[in-house]
Formats: C-alpha cells, structure tokens, sequence
C-alpha cells in the first residue's frame, strides 16, 4: 500500500513487512499537536489492517523523536476553547498515544532518533521495544515550564525504571542520553546514531521471523500481567495460551513440536521453527 502524502504530520512508508510511521513536523521538533494527534490514530488504525505490515517501527523526522506535546496548540491554545474540546483533545492523544499503541495487535519498535521530552514517554513506553541514538537527548522537561507530568508520563516511567531514578528526573527535569536511557532500562539499547536504522532493522527481522499470532498473545500476557493477580494471571496466560492456539491458522505449534520431537530439525533453545 502507498501512504506518499496522505497524513499531513506522519509519513507512513511499508517496505519488507516494515511500517516506518515517521512524526513529522521536523520544524516543531515533531511536537504532538491535536492535529497529529488526530492523524495518528488513523495511522495506526489503517496500518494495523494492512496486510504487508508486520512490524510498526515509530521514529521521528529530522533532528527530533518528539519534543512532546505542542505547547503552543495543546496547551496555550487549547486552554482556550470550550470544556467539551479539551475533553476530545485530550482523549485524541491518549487514544494513539498509549491506548492503542499499547496493546497493538503487531509488535512495535520506537527508535529513538533524537530529542524525546515529556509527552513522548507515553508512546516510548507503550511501544513494545525500544533502541534510542547514543546522541537522543531525553527529558522530563514539564517541571521546568511549570506543570507536573500529564498523561501517562510518570505511570511510563513507573513501569520501566527504578523509584529513585524516575523521581530523580521528574522533579529536577534534568536531561539524560541514549546511552543513560538504556542502562536505566527505559529502552532496550543504544547505538551510535549512524548505525540506529541497521539495528532497528536488525530486531525487526527477528519478530518478523515470528509466529505472529503468537507474538501478540506473548506480548499483552506480559502487558495485563502488571495489573493482575496470581491467580488471575494464571487464567488469564492459559486462556491467552488456548486463543492464539485457535487464532493461529500457520498452526504454529504443531510444527513446532514437529520439528523437535520428530524432524529434529531444530532446537527451540536456540531457534525458531520453520514456518
Ligand atoms: N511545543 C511547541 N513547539 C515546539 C516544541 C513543543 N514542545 N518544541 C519545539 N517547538 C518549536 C519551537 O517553538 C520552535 O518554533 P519556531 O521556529 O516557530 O520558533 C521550533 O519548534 C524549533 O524549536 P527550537 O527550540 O528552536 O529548537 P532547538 O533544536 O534549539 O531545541 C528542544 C530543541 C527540543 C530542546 C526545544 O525546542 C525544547 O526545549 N522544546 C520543548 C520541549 C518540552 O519541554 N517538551 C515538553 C512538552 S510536554
């Protein structure tokens, strides 16, 4: 499918099972204004049912991942329009930000290219993985224009890093690198910024090369698995085990057992089954 120039803020380009969903207002730093609000959640709604998208691969046009949200359109404008308009707005930008980004059905990948400040921790986090620049430059800036974290910036930080260090950088707003990002566990790992797409490329073709059915049931286990107890995670994994059982139509696990018990062809330890 040919997205060219139909988001007027994201470019969409699918290449080799690859969603490249670029936020593009490199002028703005890609801050998130209700119109790119608005635009992602038919980005991620059209990409989601097409075919030839296996993985979705979130970055940033330019210099920018994202300057977080748009303090000019979401914030000053904003406070000025009618209650039931910030109501909107605001749902808009939780509605793609986390909401679907979260629990997407395909396995998403936020490559970190440069600045990523406040509001962008929500998508970071909601993505499933994520591998930053050794040069981005991440900050919980909003302390120092003069409004505590919105959204789900902190509950993102609370799920990923540690107490100390998420209080460290909420309430002095103090800057950190790639390089620090992933050592704290808020991404998965940094790469010079040269080398950024071969390695997101690099752990794209891994998932690809995954049972995707399975993939996805793997991924929300784990998700809901923060919110659940024990016992309802034990309920919940199996029945989340069973579906993607029903929902595989490659029967995925079947050859699986096929090719260890039977062919001998591979070692699940160490590799995936042919699919
Ligand atoms: N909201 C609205 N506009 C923003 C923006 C934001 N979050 N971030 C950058 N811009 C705009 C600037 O106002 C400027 O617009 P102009 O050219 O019309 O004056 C343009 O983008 C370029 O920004 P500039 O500050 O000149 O770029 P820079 O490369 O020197 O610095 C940043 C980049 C990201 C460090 C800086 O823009 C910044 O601090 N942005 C705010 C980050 C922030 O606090 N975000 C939290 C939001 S919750």
């Amino acid at each position: 499918m040919n997205y060219e120039g139909r988001w007027k803020t994201v470019k969409v380009a699918v290449e080799a099972g690859i969603a490249w969903v670029t936020l593009n207002r490199p002028e703005k730093r890609n801050a998130m204004s209700p119109t790119l609000n608005r635009e992602m959640i038919d980005v991620l709604e059209t990409v989601e049912l097409d075919p030839e998208a296996q993985v979705l691969v979130l970055t940033g046009e330019g210099e920018s991942w994202t300057a977080g949200m748009d303090l000019k359109e979401y914030f000053r404008e904003v406070d000025a329009s009618p209650d039931v308009m910030q109501e909107r707005i605001r749902r808009d930008a939780s509605r793609w930000q986390w909401q679907l980004l979260r629990m997407y059905s395909k396995p998403t990948i936020a490559m970190v290219n440069g600045w990523c400040f406040g509001g962008g921790f929500s998508p970071l986090v909601a993505c499933d993985l994520a591998i930053a620049a050794d040069e981005a430059v991440f900050g919980l800036s909003e302390i120092n224009w003069g409004i505590p974290p919105g959204n789900l910036v902190s509950k993102a930080m609370a799920d990923t890093v540690g107490h100390r260090e998420a209080l460290y950088y909420i309430m002095t707003g103090d800057t950190f690198t790639g390089q620090q990002a992933a050592k704290m566990g808020l991404v998965n790992k940094s790469v010079p910024r040269a080398e950024l797409r071969e390695a997101t490329l690099a752990l794209a073709a891994k998932l690809l090369d995954k049972n995707p059915v399975v993939l996805r049931n793997a991924k929300h286990g784990f998700k809901r698995s923060r919110e659940l107890t024990w016992e309802q995670n034990e309920d919940y994994l199996y029945a989340k085990l069973d579906q993607a059982n029903y929902r595989d139509r490659e029967g995925g696990r079947a050859k699986g057992l096929k090719q260890f018990l039977d062919d001998k062809s591979i070692k699940p330890g160490l590799q995936a089954y042919k699919r």
